[in-house]
């Protein structure tokens, strides 16, 4: 299996590109499911995950084509074409691999009248329920039957109706997976306590492109007025926020100097907050934005929340640039349980961080040392790779796996910056 080998201690310097956003895409390509007309997707980031989620589309019968992209490219040009679901099922055997496989249950219900998905089951971060997908779902006028690990979703005459509902607790994924269902049904919906992260706004914006009818696109409440059919759009996937988010702190824990070119800083409010906060000069450029260390980091207390609050994707990154900062930083952990699996690891490395319940409690030290680390889930993964960019000696991050489905050429993009990284194959 590869591993990622860094040899620390090298300031990052340079401009590094942002890729295409994994989270966008994967709710992007899904909609493709929703018309006979083909969807092209530009700056598609290339990962794992939205080769995953390809497969899963040709299951469906969905065809994809990769269009006029150089091996050199950063992201690429896919069209996806759904002239006619053969299939409306996500196997166990996919989605127990790819959690988002959850998001064509929505579309494939729009579309056909009836999807059957396998319940995803445990996952690395938590337990990760679908209640709230059924639901939402349930509050638009489909009918659920679960039997045998798998749900089974039906529109009463062959389409949804449209509804009102109202999440208990903010999902991203249930509110794309109403949303995607929402716009092919009978009548209108509203959608309150909706997720308003930057990637439902793109998702809205994709779908309104394809002639669907939206309003109060990136607020709280979504009014969807359900059309006849939808057609065809070419539709550029937004930057990574987090991609970028963790190139900053990779900017940060080296003393660095880059520029993150496509990022987009109003995307990323709360991380760019946090990194002034401790002492980080962020700037908006023409081409993006520049991450800047010259002084030593400080101390930053920070809770994860529904956007716009503070990302729980870049929980993890934060802590190992923290984990070199002078003083103690607070990080609470609001949105999953069990998601400091990269504490153990980081301790490895030298770093001092008492994690009570849901809180981490961070003690800057002066060295990390290289050690053979592992993380079970992608944003740990990554944070590992920080610690690693800033400590003294040799890291090698095994289960290089994670890293390829979130992050677009991970080795080339830092070694470009100066850090001294390679990947390595045990055969
Ligand atoms: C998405 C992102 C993930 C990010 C997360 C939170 C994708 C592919 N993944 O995941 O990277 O970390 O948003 O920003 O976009 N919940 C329920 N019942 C449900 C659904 C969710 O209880 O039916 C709970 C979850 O356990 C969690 C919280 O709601 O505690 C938020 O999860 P959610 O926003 O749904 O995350 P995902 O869409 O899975």
């Amino acid at each position: 299996m590869d591993r990622i080998l860094i040899r620390g201690g090298n300031r990052l310097s340079g401009r590094l590109p942002i890729s295409g956003a994994k989270n966008a895409a994967l709710t992007l390509m899904p909609c493709a499911l929703l018309t006979d007309e083909p969807l092209t997707l530009r700056n598609l980031p290339r990962l794992a995950d939205v080769d995953g989620f390809g497969h899963l589309l040709n299951q469906l019968g969905a065809s994809t084509a990769i269009e006029g992209t150089r091996p050199e490219d950063f992201g690429r040009v896919m069209t996806i074409r759904t002239g006619k679901l053969t299939s409306t099922e996500a196997p166990y055997d996919i989605v127990r691999k790819m959690r988002a496989s959850i998001l064509v249950l929505g579309p494939v219900l729009a579309r056909a009248g009836e999807a059957r998905v396998s319940l995803p089951g445990g996952c690395a971060i938590g337990n990760r329920p679908i209640d709230l997908h059924l639901k939402a779902l349930e509050a638009i006028g489909a009918e659920l039957e679960m039997a045998a690990g798998y749900v089974r979703a039906t529109a009463p005459g062959g389409r949804l109706s449209g509804g009102r509902y109202r999440f208990p607790v903010v999902s991203v994924g249930a509110t794309e997976n109403v949303v995607m269902a929402a716009v092919l049904a009978r009548g209108g919906s509203v959608i309150e306590n909706a997720a308003r992260e930057p990637e439902i706004v793109d998702l809205c914006n994709c779908l309104v492109a394809m002639g669907a009818r939206i309003a109060g696109i990136g607020t709280d409440t979504l009014e969807i007025e359900g059309v006849d059919r939808l057609h065809g759009a070419t539709y550029a996937v937004m930057p990574d926020r987090i991609e970028a988010g963790s190139y900053a702190c990779a900017a940060a824990i080296t003393g660095g100097d880059l520029e993150l070119v496509g990022a987009n800083v109003a995307d990323m409010q709360a991380t760019t907050d946090a990194l002034r906060e401790a002492g980080v000069t962020v700037e908006p450029t023409r081409d993006g934005v520049r991450v800047a260390a010259d002084g030593p980091l400080g101390p930053v207390n920070i809770a994860t929340a529904p956007y716009p609050g503070f990302a729980t994707d870049m929980q993890a990154q934060f802590m190992a640039m923290l984990c070199m900062a002078g003083g103690t930083s607070v990080l609470t952990e609001t949105i999953f349980e069990n998601r400091y699996m990269h504490v153990p690891e980081l301790a490895r490395m030298g770093a001092d961080i008492q994690v009570h319940g849901r809180t981490a409690v961070v003690k800057g030290v002066d060295r990390l040392v290289g050690a053979p680390v592992m993380a079970t889930d992608l944003r740990a993964s990554m944070s590992l790779i920080l610690a690693g960019l800033a400590a003294d000696g040799e890291t090698a991050v095994a289960r290089v796996y994670h890293l390829d489905r979130g992050y677009e050429r991970l080795e080339e993009k830092l070694s470009a910056v100066g850090a001294d990284i390679e990947r390595a194959s045990d055969g």
